[in-house]
């Protein structure tokens, strides 16, 4: 039995497993309050996307307005006025959960290490993780590397905010963050040094503020000494305190962490928190201005949802499937434009043979256009071709969840590469859909039955379809793909049979769904559809009064006519030849889900699973739906795991609510085979039950591969990465595989020998070239496989290249005239009025600026090139709008910027240049003061 959960509607802030995990030492709980660096990270993030939405909003002339404050409703405003009809928050969520998950993960993977939590006084390494994150983040941002920025992200936010917990900050009276730690040219300060005594001893534990009166007078910073193995700190320190840490014990004794909100220290774990947030924020602008209001907003997921990807056979029998494909380019890019379904992003990787790539990634229709119009069909000779290459490196630069499209008429040469497609499959859940033209009378070659196969195996693994036409059929059968690039399409039911058999598959149609459409792929197939009325249509009437049906090949594609569908549907299928049946329409709601572990230690916690689950135990998931009004609106009745191609055994999962619509699900009994998920419950906004199914099908391994990376790789350095591999099963040889998208040499063992329940460690090396630009990544996938291939797992990991930043100084912004500058006060005068202002903008010895961007004031900025060492830029408004702000970035992302508002106090007026204040990136402020 499944406990039924209700969602409680809050801010879309997801607490994660933290809140249930017993004592953590960072930023937990306490009592009714819930300051955890997930509600801290997910309260910085929310007010940071809402500002940026706002600016968006007002830049294209629009109104931000939300009708509630969950994710998918602030997506929906976000997106503007093109956004009427349904938009899914699924990429909103999958992101937070990303950053949140890499938060927590910090308190696993780097646990005993200082500079991660700013303990031990380890102030000059803890900043030097932020600012090179930081760098990081915004290398990868300009080169749309978003997945790996995110996870940057959640790292480097969890130290920063570990330094107002962990620190005496506060106690400093401090109540503003520390810019310095988000700004390298900026020295840390006035540091206790390594003899200096921080801390009076308190042998309660938990004294109120135990730091030392002569600390406080002189504002030393210090932090507290952590020790999980041993009570060694050197004479006099503040110990961090808890349980957790051994030091806390030695003299002096107590702790000064603010992690958790006792009675002895609410104020200070208030202020903490406080602080925490407000550092979080400005970390967060720091990032929006160098990458600018869109791109930052792709970041965090907020962009419209559908992606359009192709990968293509270039070799030449494929003329008119190119030109098919171009033609649904075109179309999908004419029909959606300007509308909530036109793709956000296209994605292009044609393949030939030998050859393959490269990969064309663009948000601009008209280059997409152009870039499929280059297509041209040319013979690689007559050998099969690079399919799986292509595909592979279509997977891993489409954003995850994104759907696919192969088109080929030939099998695939690299046909090795098959295990880690499939990898790439479970780690992405994207689902990808063939187009084979091969079996046509025009195939210049022999297709080989097993081949074909092997494409149906990943389109049945990733939830997409395996087509197969001939070169005539194929525009009739291409509708599949316009079906798919919507912006909230959700999938009710999917199973395969193979052999296939008579029966009936029964599936609900909830209120919310638009646009139904059924699909059923195979031969020799008759079919029977009844709807909750008891009405009936078989596969012969094309134009029913249940639906329209088309034939092409081996698909056919059912589309429902009635808006009057909801509730209990079945179809009888009858075939004796393996058959697919695939049930979708447009829906918000949805949910996304990962396999996740707890982990334990001081810091426990839950992290995604970075491959198949284990074996013979339970297996947990944490799952986030997504309703129309947000999770409150929904309510969940089952969880349940179903192989997709076997008997219909469904075993349920018992869940725990974890608040705003994430619940942890735990599966006692997982299925032996591939499985999917399948969530059931009742949408309050219709009353009416819905049914939804994940895409992407996974099976229990034996073996279990770790591996952890922190820092990012730099160009022509060989970087060794850890990994260690385990199996329940069998003791002896494993052989390992590693694969990178993008080429870069790489060493390992090729095979491991393991003792059953031992981990075996192992080293890879991977060098990227000297040629490799900053911000790219790459994708890894390690495979290890038992000799007889019984038993296998994957680990698949982001890697990014960054070139060593030296360039940590913002470019300044001088003042040089502001004319003239008496703009009236009042601003019924304003209109007759100008004013205009004049800067030198320089980057010193700096990288260079690259952009120069205005953020505030209705007025116009011009600037003289940008390749001078001195830039003049010029500013010219009405006196109705007496703000201006704008920013300078340069090649790095450090951003500098210049602000100016005409102060209309008596007296004549004078310029004052001020130093930073609160904000984050203040370089210069210039304010008229009397
Ligand atoms: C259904 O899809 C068609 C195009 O395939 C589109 O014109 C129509 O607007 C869609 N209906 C809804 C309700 O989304
Ligand atoms: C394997 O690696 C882990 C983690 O890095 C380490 O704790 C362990 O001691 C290593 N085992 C061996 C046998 O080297
Ligand atoms: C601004 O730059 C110009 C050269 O482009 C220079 O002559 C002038 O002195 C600079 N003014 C200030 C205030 O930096
Ligand atoms: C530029 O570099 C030189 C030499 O490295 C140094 O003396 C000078 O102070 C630097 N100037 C700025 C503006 O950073
Ligand atoms: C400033 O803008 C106003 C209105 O566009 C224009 O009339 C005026 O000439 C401009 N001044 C300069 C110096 O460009």
């Amino acid at each position: 039995m499944c406990a039924r959960l209700t969602m409680t509607s809050l801010l879309g802030i997801a607490l994660l497993a933290w809140t249930l995990s017993g004592p953590t030492v960072a930023f937990v709980p306490i009592g009714g309050g819930a300051s955890t660096h997930i509600s801290i990270t997910g309260t910085a993030l929310l007010q940071k996307v809402k500002e940026t939405c706002q600016a968006v909003a007002e830049a294209s002339g629009y109104e931000f307005k939300p009708t509630g404050s969950s994710p998918e409703e602030l997506v929906q405003a976000c997106l503007g006025p093109t956004a009427t009809g349904d938009v899914s928050g699924a990429k909103f969520y999958s992101a937070l959960q990303e950053i949140y998950m890499q938060n927590g993960l910090v308190d696993r993977d780097f646990v005993n290490s200082a500079p991660h939590h700013f303990s031990s006084e380890a102030f000059l390494e803890g900043r030097s993780l932020i600012t090179q994150g930081m760098a990081a983040i915004k290398a990868n941002i300009r080169k749309e590397n978003f997945q790996a920025a995110r996870e940057t992200l959640g790292r480097v936010l969890h130290t920063l905010q570990d330094f107002y917990s962990h620190s005496n900050w506060v106690e400093l009276d401090n109540t503003e963050p520390y810019i310095n730690l988000i700004r390298p040219d900026l020295p840390l300060e006035n540091l206790a040094d390594k003899d200096t005594a921080t801390c009076s001893d308190c042998a309660s534990g938990t004294c109120p503020n135990p730091i030392l009166p002569n600390i406080l007078k002189e504002k030393k910073l210090t932090s507290g000494y952590m020790g999980i193995f041993s009570s060694d700190k050197p004479k006099g320190k503040c110990s961090h305190g808890g349980a957790s840490d051994l030091t806390s014990t030695a003299v002096p004794r107590g702790g000064i962490s603010k992690d958790e909100r006792r009675s002895d220290n609410v104020a200070l774990h208030n202020a903490a928190v406080n602080v925490a947030t407000a550092a979080s924020l400005e970390l967060l602008q720091d990032i929006r201005l160098a990458a600018g209001d869109n791109d930052f907003l792709r970041m965090m997921g907020i962009a419209r949802s559908s992606v359009l990807s192709f990968v293509i056979d270039t070799t030449g029998s494929m003329s008119d499937d190119i030109d098919e494909a171009r033609a649904v380019v075109y179309e999908i890019i004419d029909s959606k434009k300007g509308t909530q379904d036109e793709p956000s992003e296209y994605i292009l990787v044609p393949f030939n043979d030998p050859s393959f790539g490269p990969l064309i990634r663009t948000t601009d229709p008209n280059k997409m256009k152009s870039e499929i119009s280059k297509l041209t069909a040319n013979d690689g000779g007559d050998t099969p071709e690079m399919c799986l290459s292509g595909l592979q490196l279509a997977l891993t630069g489409a954003p995850a969840s994104s759907h696919i499209y192969v088109f080929t008429d030939a099998i695939a040469k690299d046909i090795d590469l098959k295990d880690t497609i499939v990898a790439l499959i479970r780690s992405t859940k994207s689902t990808v859909s063939f187009f084979m033209t091969g079996a046509s009378s025009r195939r210049r070659r022999s297709l080989r039955a097993a081949s074909f196969n092997d494409y149906k195996d990943l389109a049945l693994a990733s939830g997409g379809q395996a087509i197969q036409v001939s070169k005539k059929q194929l525009p009739q059968a291409t509708d599949v793909i316009l079906d798919t690039s919507t912006s909230a399409l959700v999938t009710v039911l999917q199973r395969a049979r193979n052999p296939g058999k008579q029966e009936t598959f029964p599936f609900t149609l909830d209120q919310s769904l638009k646009n139904i459409t059924i699909y059923i792929t195979g031969t020799s197939i008759t079919f029977t559809l009844t709807n909750p009325d008891g009405m009936t249509q078989n596969q012969d009437q094309a134009s029913g009064q249940l639906a329209t049906i088309q034939t092409v090949g081996n698909l056919r594609r059912i589309r429902l006519n009635s808006e009057k569908h909801t509730g209990a549907w079945k179809i009888q299928i009858n075939s004796n030849q393996p058959y697919t049946l695939k049930v979708t329409g447009q829906s918000t709601i949805a949910f996304i889900y990962n396999f996740v572990e707890s982990f334990k230690g001081p810091h426990p916690g839950y992290a995604v699973l970075n491959g198949r689950p284990q074996a013979g135990q339970p297996a947990s998931l944490m799952l986030s739906v997504m309703g129309r009004k947000g999770p409150s609106s929904l309510s969940i009745g089952e969880v349940s795991l179903v192989m997709v191609s076997g008997p219909e055994a469904v075993t349920s999962g018992t869940m725990t609510d974890m608040g705003n619509g994430d619940i942890l699900v735990t599966v006692n009994t997982v299925p032996e085979g591939e499985f999917v998920v399948i969530l059931k419950g009742t949408d309050k906004v219709s009353n009416s039950h819905f049914q939804r199914q994940s895409t992407t099908q996974m099976s229990v391994s034996k073996v279990n591969i770790q591996m952890v990376v922190d820092s990012s790789l730099e160009p022509e350095k060989a970087f060794k990465l850890p990994f260690s591999v385990m199996t329940q099963g069998s003791s002896g040889s494993y052989s390992i595989s590693a694969r990178n998208d993008r080429n870069f040499p790489m060493s390992y063992p090729n095979s491991l020998t393991l003792t059953t329940g031992e981990y075996t460690n192992a080293t890879l090396t991977i060098t990227p070239p000297d040629s490799t630009q900053s911000g790219t990544d790459t994708t890894l996938t390690i495979e290890a496989k038992s000799t007889k291939g019984a038993d296998s797992n994957y680990a698949v990991l982001r890697l990014s290249v960054v070139t060593k930043i030296t360039d940590f100084t913002p470019p300044l912004c001088n003042l040089v005239t502001v004319l003239p500058d008496d703009c009236p006060a009042d601003l019924s005068q304003c209109k007759p009025f100008h004013w205009q202002l004049s800067a030198n903008l320089t980057d010193g010895n700096g990288t260079g600026i690259e952009s120069i961007t205005l953020r505030q004031g209705e007025g116009t900025l011009s600037y003289t090139p940008l390749s001078a060492p001195i830039i003049q830029a010029d500013y010219n408004s009405s006196c109705c709008s007496q703000v201006v702000e704008f920013v300078a970035v340069d090649k790095v992302g450090n951003v500098g910027r210049c602000y100016y508002e005409i102060d209309h106090s008596a007296g004549p007026p004078a310029l004052t240049l001020s130093l930073p204040l609160w904000l984050c990136l203040l370089v210069s402020v210039f304010i008229v003061r009397p």
